[in-house]
């Protein structure tokens, strides 16, 4: 994992949620939902900010994240009551964060930094079981087709800005554009410190970030066990206006809620040229595809 989410304030100092964002997480929250969230999951929680957040809404929050210091710097944050993180992987979040979470928010595309396709469907799958009857699930990812170009350029600069704790810091970041052979997005970051405590005054570092296509995300969504899309909202505008869900949405923010298992129908089933019946797959779900053709290079 990169160097600079092991500091979680310096994370923090940069990417903490405006107002303007908060906002608009608990707009799609009411709409989506009714009403607030009670108790919400986050599967990569960094130093906890949107728990945090949902903590000043009433919500019951909890999380993990893979660094041991994020955890640290999110279980500062948080209450004692009402709060639990643990060190754990977004793909299957320890069991002992429990289940029937009305909300889960995973956003700022954290998805995108598993390894491949597979771990992707085992981490909704697991969200999903993890979730109510009617709750949400709101995810960042980018939905980006085949020929899609991105332009490298600056994505983010900021600072310096001070850091809690000491010192101060400026963070810089560009995107390379898609990698042609593994489909990823391709992100390089620079910070720069001074006098932050137990910190290198250069982290320069480099790493790749899943992107979808359309079609392979709504075959992760079956193959997962089924998701419906409530929303799709442009990631890159903090008042999260709609946008349609489709090929090449860009970053998006995703307001999913797990469908129900389909009813069994009646000629559901095919027999087999032994005699045995089976299920009917569904066309769409590659399962095979998912596992050869689309992992990483
Ligand atoms: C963009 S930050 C998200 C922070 C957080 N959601 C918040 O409220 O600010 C991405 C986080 O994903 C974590 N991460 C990456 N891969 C992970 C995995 N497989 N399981 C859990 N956390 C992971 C990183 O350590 C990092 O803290």
């Amino acid at each position: 994992m990169t160097a600079f989410y092991r500091r979680s304030a310096l994370y923090a100092a940069f990417f903490s949620p405006s107002q303007e964002i908060r906002d608009s997480i608990n707009r799609l929250v009411r709409r989506n939902l009714g009403r607030r969230a009670r108790r919400v999951l986050d599967p990569a929680c960094g130093p906890g900010l949107w728990l945090a957040h949902f903590v000043k809404e009433g919500a019951e929050v909890y999380g993990c994240d893979l660094e041991e210091s994020a955890i640290t710097g999110a279980a500062a944050r948080l209450p004692t009551r009402g709060a639990r993180v643990v060190i754990g992987d977004m793909r299957r979040p320890p069991d002992e964060l429990g289940t029937d979470f009305d909300c889960a928010i995973n956003l700022d595309n954290s998805v995108g930094h598993l390894a491949d396709y597979v771990d992707v469907v085992t981490h909704f799958a697991s969200i999903r079981q993890r979730l109510t009857k009617r709750g949400i699930y709101m995810i960042g990812l980018a939905i980006r087709e085949a020929d899609d170009v991105i332009p490298s350029g600056v994505v983010f600069e900021r600072g310096p800005v001070d850091i809690e704790g000491g010192g101060f810091a400026a963070l810089r970041t560009e995107s390379l554009g898609i990698q042609k052979t593994t489909r990823c997005e391709r992100i390089r970051q620079i910070t720069i410190t001074a006098n932050v405590p137990d910190t290198p005054p250069v982290i320069a570092e480099q790493y790749d970030l899943l992107t979808f296509t359309f079609a392979m995300l709504k075959d992760i969504l079956l193959a997962s066990g089924g998701f419906e899309v409530l929303g799709c909202h442009d990631a890159t505008d903090e008042s999260l206006p709609p946008k349609a869900f489709r090929k090449g949405a860009g970053d998006v923010v995703l307001v999913l809620r797990a469908r129900d298992p389909a009813p069994a129908r009646a000629g559901a089933t095919r027999r087999s040229t032994n005699g045995s019946t089976a299920k009917k797959r569904p066309k769409t779900l590659r399962k095979a595809a998912l596992k050869k053709g689309l992992n990483r290079a």
